[in-house]
C-alpha cells in the first residue's frame, strides 16, 4: 500500500509526557477495588478470570502506551455498537440514521423490553440492544453474509488489524439469546425493521463476539478521535463529521441509564461492553481502552470506570 500519510506529532499536551506513569497510578489506584460482579447472562462470560485488568492508551500522533493485561483478548460486546453506527452513518446518512434510530436516552436498562413498548416500538438510540440490533438490520448487504463481513471488514480497519470471531462466545450467546430475539421481533412487530429479525439478531451477536484487546480498543477510539483517520495504519475509516455523530450519541447513551454520571465524573464520551471493555475517546486526543470484567449493575465495568475517571482528570480531558 502506498499513500499511507506521514503522522505529524501533535506536540506535547498538557501531561502527556507523563502518560507512561499516570497509566501506572491509574492502574494502582484502580486494581484494589473488587466489588462488582462478572457477567453471566451470557454463560461463557461467567468462565472468564475476574483480576483480569489491563489499561491501553492511543494518542492521535499514533503513541501507544499500555499497562496490565492489555493485551488478552476478550468479546467486544456492547463496545461494537458504536463502531457499526459510525459505519452505518458513513453509508445512509445522519438524517435516516437519526429519524430510524434516534439519538435520546432510554434511561433504562440496555436490553429494556420497556423501553421499546413506552416509545412504540423506536429504537430511541444506537446503544442499547433495541437500537443496535435496528442499527446492524441497516448494514449494506443483501445476505445476513454479506452484512456480517461488511461489519468484521469495517471494525478491523478502525482497529488496524484483522479481528476474528471468538466462537466459542458468538456460540454461547446464540444458544441464550432469547431476549435480544425478542426484542427484535417486537421491533418487526412495530414495523421497524426491513429484514429477517433473526437474521438481524444473528449478525448483531457475531458482531458483539468479535475478539479484541485494549490496544484494539484504545486504536479505535483514538480513530474517532483522530476525526475518522487510524493514527496507527493511516487509513481514513469513516469521515469527520461521522465522528461527530458518533461522539455526540456515545456521549448521550453510551453508559445506558448511567450515561450522566459517565459524562459528570469524565466529560468525555465512551462505551462499555458486558465482558469488562470500556473506550473513551478525547476529542483530537487519544482513545482509552481498559479490561476488568467485574460490572456495576448497569452492565458498566467498575474497575474501568475509576481508571478513566483518573486519566481524565490528571490529563485534563473533560471537555467541558
Ligand atoms: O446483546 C447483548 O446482551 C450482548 N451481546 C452485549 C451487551 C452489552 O455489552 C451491554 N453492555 N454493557
Amino acid at each position: 500500500v502506498t499513500g499511507v500519510p506521514e503522522r505529524v506529532s501533535t506536540g506535547a499536551l498538557p501531561g502527556w509526557d507523563d502518560v507512561e506513569s499516570l497509566l501506572h497510578g491509574a492502574y494502582e489506584r484502580s486494581a484494589a477495588a473488587t466489588d462488582g460482579v462478572v457477567a453471566d447472562y451470557i454463560p461463557i462470560l461467567a468462565a472468564v478470570d475476574p483480576d483480569l485488568f489491563g489499561i491501553c492508551v492511543a494518542e492521535v500522533d499514533g503513541g501507544v502506551h499500555a499497562v496490565g493485561d492489555a493485551v488478552h483478548e476478550f468479546s467486544i460486546q456492547s463496545i461494537s455498537k458504536a463502531f457499526t453506527y459510525a459505519l452505518v452513518c458513513q453509508e445512509i446518512g445522519h438524517e435516516v440514521v437519526g429519524v430510524r434510530i434516534g439519538v435520546n436516552n432510554t434511561g433504562l436498562a440496555f436490553n429494556s423490553v420497556v423501553a421499546l413498548e413506552l416509545n412504540d416500538g423506536h429504537p430511541m438510540n444506537p446503544m442499547v440492544n433495541a437500537g443496535a440490533i435496528a442499527t446492524t438490520a441497516l448494514v449494506p448487504g443483501v445476505t445476513p453474509t454479506a452484512k456480517w463481513e461488511f461489519v468484521q471488514d469495517g471494525l478491523s480497519r478502525f482497529a488496524g488489524r484483522r479481528l476474528t470471531l471468538d466462537v466459542t462466545v458468538y456460540e454461547s450467546e446464540a444458544a441464550t439469546n432469547l431476549r435480544n430475539r425478542g426484542i427484535a421481533q417486537l421491533l418487526e412487530s412495530y414495523g421497524r425493521l426491513d429484514v429477517d429479525p433473526l437474521d438481524a439478531v444473528d449478525v448483531y451477536t457475531k458482531q458483539c463476539s468479535l475478539r479484541v484487546n485494549t490496544r484494539d480498543l484504545a486504536i479505535m477510539g483514538a480513530t474517532l478521535a483522530d476525526g475518522g483517520v487510524n493514527p496507527v495504519t493511516g487509513e481514513r475509516v469513516v469521515d469527520e463529521s461521522i465522528c461527530r455523530d458518533t461522539l455526540s450519541v456515545l456521549a448521550a447513551t453510551g453508559f445506558y441509564e448511567r450515561s450522566g454520571e459517565w459524562l459528570f465524573e469524565i466529560g468525555v464520551p465512551g462505551k462499555s461492553g458486558v465482558s469488562g471493555g470500556i473506550v473513551t475517546i478525547a476529542p483530537g486526543k487519544a482513545g482509552l481502552a481498559t479490561f476488568s470484567p467485574r460490572l456495576d449493575s448497569a452492565g458498566n465495568s467498575v474497575r474501568g470506570q475509576r481508571a478513566t475517571a483518573y486519566l481524565s482528570r490528571t490529563l485534563g480531558l473533560n471537555v467541558f
